[in-house]
């Protein structure tokens, strides 16, 4: 069945209150559309746990800082909707712009710590355009549960934080990365890449990979990253953002492997950013 498309935030109240009364949780997916096998695995991860599933579609501008990237977004939202509903998705939450930021806005969710480097470095005020928009969500939805994949682990971390931090009643469920065939991370960029860009793409997942067992086997860290570095360069990333063995838990910068942690890659195909994380498992 089609979901219900709700565009005011009276209406999505009144539908939550709805499914309360008759006694179902409700679980929300985040979203910004251009939707993929990846967030529809986040709406099956709601429905398995038992939700009613609200998933919103907001391309969020403040948390672009560069508007020629918020003006090349896909958007598609009669797409979207056909591709949730045969997963009996319950409500579609689409506000515009107006909806969501009113005349006068002037309050920002801001976390330190684990905002901080990775992503936070290169694309100032990015995390707070998500942290105050997720916040939003989540106030709006009044979800039980909410849920988020695992590509955008800084996101993720950053999301727990306020969450915890500002006492929001709502479990976050960190979902794990999809990633078509050839390891490529399921990504609404990609639809972007060339013809020779998507055939480069896997190459991020790879070198990670590869820096991810090097490590584990107990080599120098730094110079791993360096060849990591050199080989996604040469497989023909344009620029590299960052590539950085980081603390699972805070995210905080590894000179050494001695806790457990991830790698994280953002790297430049012409104007595609891509972005993919690994886990490094301990010996
Ligand atoms: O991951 C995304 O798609 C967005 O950052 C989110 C969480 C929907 C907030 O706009």
């Amino acid at each position: 069945m089609k979901p219900v498309i709700v565009r005011t935030i009276d209406e999505l109240r009144e539908r939550v209150r709805g499914l309360r009364k008759q006694g179902h949780t409700v679980g929300l997916v985040p979203t910004m559309g251009a939707l993929h096998a990846g967030h529809l695995s986040l709406v099956q991860a709601a429905k398995a746990d038992g939700h009613k599933v609200i998933v919103s579609i907001f391309v969020n501008p403040t948390q672009f800082n560069d508007p020629k990237d918020l003006d090349k977004y896909p958007r598609d939202e009669a797409a979207d909707v056909a591709l949730l509903a045969p997963l009996g998705v319950d409500i579609v939450w689409a506000p515009d712009v107006d909806e969501m930021y009113a005349d006068g806005f002037s309050t920002t969710v801001s976390v330190s710590g684990v905002s901080e480097g990775l992503c936070g470095a290169t694309r100032p005020g990015h995390f707070d355009g998500v942290a105050t928009v997720v916040t939003k969500l989540l106030l709006q939805a009044q979800a039980d549960a909410a849920y988020f994949g695992q590509k955008d682990f800084q996101q993720l971390a950053v999301i727990n934080r306020f969450v915890t931090d500002l006492n929001i009643p709502v479990e976050i469920v960190g979902c794990p990365i999809l990633r078509e065939d050839d390891g490529l991370a399921m990504s609404s960029r990609n639809v972007r890449l060339s013809e020779t860009g998507r055939k480069t793409a896997p190459a991020l997942f790879l070198a990670l990979s590869k820096a991810a067992e090097d490590i584990e086997s107990g080599n120098d860290v730094t110079r791993v990253l360096a060849h990591a570095s050199k080989s996604l360069l040469e497989a023909g990333f344009t620029s590299i953002d960052y590539l950085e063995l980081r603390a699972s838990d805070n995210l905080s910068p590894m000179a050494q492997f001695d806790r457990p942690a991830r790698l994280f890659a953002a790297a430049f195909l012409g104007d595609v950013r891509l972005i993919d994380n690994v886990v490094v498992k301990g010996r």
